[in-house]
């Protein structure tokens, strides 16, 4: 079963800063909300929290959130580890068809990447380097940045979003060949 990635950074990695994401792009938002609509989609604690109280749980979505210490309301599903989040997800998404994507945080896409947990990774660039406008802030950087922009490029698309300039990116893991296939 595929499992799906999406999340925006800058040139450099950045993806937030504050518990925010680095800009307001109206665009890559609609998109975010289009490719995941319907859809499963698994977040870290700070990630739920992050979300506008009125769009969170995120509507149309099932959402899964990864905490060790966050107590679930009654429309909540949380996951003490990332491992049982995914296997819950698959499980789901046998029976119902949805897809499944990870949507952060940091700790989350690095954790998910690290562990080759993902195969496909949707990735708006923000044609920018956030560390200088956030000078003094701590920006959350994405460890495994070199490690996805090696992967297969799909599809690339130069999209302006407001002021900003995106590069909207598909990439696909490579699966390691045997000598058989
Ligand atoms: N640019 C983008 O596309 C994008 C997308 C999403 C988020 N963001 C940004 O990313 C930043 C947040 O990232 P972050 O790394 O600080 O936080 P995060 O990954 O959203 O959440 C971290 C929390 O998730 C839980 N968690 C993570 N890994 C876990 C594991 N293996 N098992 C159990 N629980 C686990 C822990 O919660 P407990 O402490 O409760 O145990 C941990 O403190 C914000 O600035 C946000 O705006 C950016």
């Amino acid at each position: 079963m595929t499992i799906n990635m999406i999340l925006a950074t800058d040139l450099k990695g950045a993806i937030g800063v504050g518990n925010k994401l680095l800009a307001y792009l109206e665009k890559d938002l609609a998109y975010f909300q289009k490719v995941t609509d319907g859809h499963i989609v698994i977040m870290g604690r700070k990630t739920f929290e992050s979300l506008p109280k009125n769009s969170r749980p995120l509507p149309n979505r099932v959402n899964f959130i990864v905490s060790k210490s966050h107590k679930a309301k009654s429309n909540e599903k949380v996951f003490s580890s990332i491992e049982q989040a995914l296997d819950e997800a698959k499980k789901l998404a046998k029976e119902t068809k949805q897809k499944i994507f990870i949507i952060g945080g940091g700790s989350v896409y690095d954790y998910c990447i690290e562990n080759d947990l993902v195969d496909v990774v949707y990735l708006t660039m923000i044609n920018k380097d956030f560390s200088q406008v956030f000078k003094k802030e701590k920006i959350v950087y994405l460890k495994s940045f070199e490690t996805i922009k090696r992967w297969t490029n799909l599809y690339s698309q130069i999209i302006k979003d407001g002021d900003l300039s995106t590069t909207r990116l598909i990439f696909i893991k490579q699966r390691e060949r045997t000598l058989n296939n």
